[in-house]
């Protein structure tokens, strides 16, 4: 791992956390994510699964971790399960978990070897009523690909058919949308480098480059910072790509006169920055660049100010659609008759402006959080409002994460150079 190791109480708070949450009689498993098959005998590169790294610190493939506060072996009550690590594992992969070690990770006691798993399952399912699985409830998830848990699920389910089964989804959904002081900590490395990163760009960016180089300049930036890479496909979109909303090809010149839409964020100890910030190739809006700028720019100060405790993102979302339907009729590209005469259920801004202002944030880009509840301190979301117009050649969005604190809340970005005259002058050239 890059990163710097993860003070174990933060994991031994997460599992108390969880374990309060439980039926009496639970138990609880969490596997690691599949090491993800590419071609031939290579493997993509492994990433941990958030929830069984939210609860343990093991960033370790083939990992499982149990949770059962009632079992009557009190050893039991919180086990890790690791792969067996020799002598040819430790010379073609390198170094895996002692016991000692995951111990010291992740304040489990009780490390076993997962080759030993079958004896101690056997006692732990005899002396348990519920079940508790962790199936990813995504509300966007849609997969062909059977992933790990679901594997153990329905082979746990096959061979123990008279036990109730529960679901951890929820439970943990609203855990993880509750950061923690340390996993604030964490998060602000990850914006902290990206800040790094796009300053980099500002530095860097001139008509000729290419959107490719300045991606280079991005994960160099993020590497030498100790993150393990970019948290999602980064969008390096000049000119008329930054109207495709999920934009990854980045192999474009970069032209006089065209701005640069650039979304990108750093993983860092597996926590997720989500930056998008828009700059002009050669170094100066255009009058027309600006104006719509600053109409983003406005509807996200605005965004951000409405992201307050027990705010729900449903009158949030018709809130800013409100902002920018008027920044969209300032514009010229909106007129009020029409605006005055429109369907309440398809609102004329989606035209130039389709996609959510906000998201929660967290060990995933677009991280568990129950979206139907109200907004509470402890929560991050992005905010992130866009005007995209084709015909102009343009596309702008502006994103920062926003913390949401007792009385308001906190822009973890507000170091992040945004206002047009920052741009501009940090990327003048003497
Ligand atoms: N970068 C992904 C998003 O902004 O949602
Ligand atoms: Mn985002
Ligand atoms: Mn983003």
């Amino acid at each position: 791992m890059k990163y710097l190791p993860i003070a174990k109480e933060l994991f031994i708070e997460n599992r108390k956390r969880f374990a309060a949450r439980l039926k009496p009689g639970s138990v609880a498993f969490f596997n690691s994510n599949d090491e993800m098959p590419r071609n031939g005998d290579g493997n993509f590169a492994f990433r941990q699964h958030s929830d069984l790294f939210y609860l343990s610190g093991i960033d370790q493939e083939q990992s499982l971790l149990v949770i059962s506060p009632d079992c009557p072996l009190p050893q039991y009550r919180e086990i890790l399960f690791l792969r067996r690590t020799n002598a040819t594992i430790a010379i073609w992969e390198g170094h895996k978990y002692s016991k000692e070690e995951a111990l010291q990770a992740s304040g489990v006691k009780t490390v076993i070897w997962i080759d030993e798993m079958e004896a101690v399952l056997t006692i732990l399912m005899n002396h348990a009523s519920n079940v508790y699985l962790n199936l990813n409830e995504n509300d966007r998830f849609s997969s062909q690909v059977p992933y790990r848990e679901l594997r153990f699920a329905n082979d746990l389910k096959l061979r123990n058919p008279a036990h109730q089964y529960e679901r951890s989804g929820p439970i943990l959904s609203e855990l993880r949308s509750l950061k923690s002081d340390e996993e604030l900590k964490q998060m602000q490395i990850a914006i902290d480098i990206t800040e790094k990163a796009f300053r980099r760009v500002l530095a860097f960016t001139q008509p000729g480059v290419t959107e490719y180089e300045i991606e280079a300049e991005i994960i160099h930036e993020f590497i030498r910072n100790r993150a393990t890479g970019h948290a999602y496909n980064p969008i390096i979109a000049s000119g008329s790509n930054a109207n495709v909303l999920h934009y990854n090809e980045n192999n474009q010149i970069c032209k006089d006169g065209e701005v640069i839409l650039m979304d990108f964020g750093a993983e860092y100890a597996n926590y997720a920055a989500d930056l998008t910030r828009c700059i002009p190739v050669s170094g100066k809006f255009t009058p027309r660049q600006k104006e719509v700028y600053n109409a983003v720019l406005r509807v996200m100060r605005g965004a951000t100010k409405m992201l307050i405790p027990g705010n729900t993102i449903e009158k949030y979302h018709v809130a800013v659609g409100k902002m920018m339907e008027e920044e969209l009729i300032g514009l010229g590209l909106l007129n009020k008759v029409d605006v005055a005469k429109q369907d309440p259920d398809a609102p004329l801004y989606k035209k130039y402006f389709m996609h959510g202002t906000s998201h929660f944030l967290g060990l995933d880009v677009h991280d568990i959080g129950n979206r139907y509840l109200p907004m509470k301190a402890g929560m991050v979301f992005t905010c992130e409002p866009g005007i995209y117009i084709p015909e102009e050649g343009l596309g702008i969005r502006l994103e920062n994460d926003i913390l949401i604190t007792s009385n308001g809340q906190t822009d973890l970005m507000s170091a992040i150079p945004v206002e047009v005259s920052e741009i501009e002058s940090l990327m003048k050239r003497a």
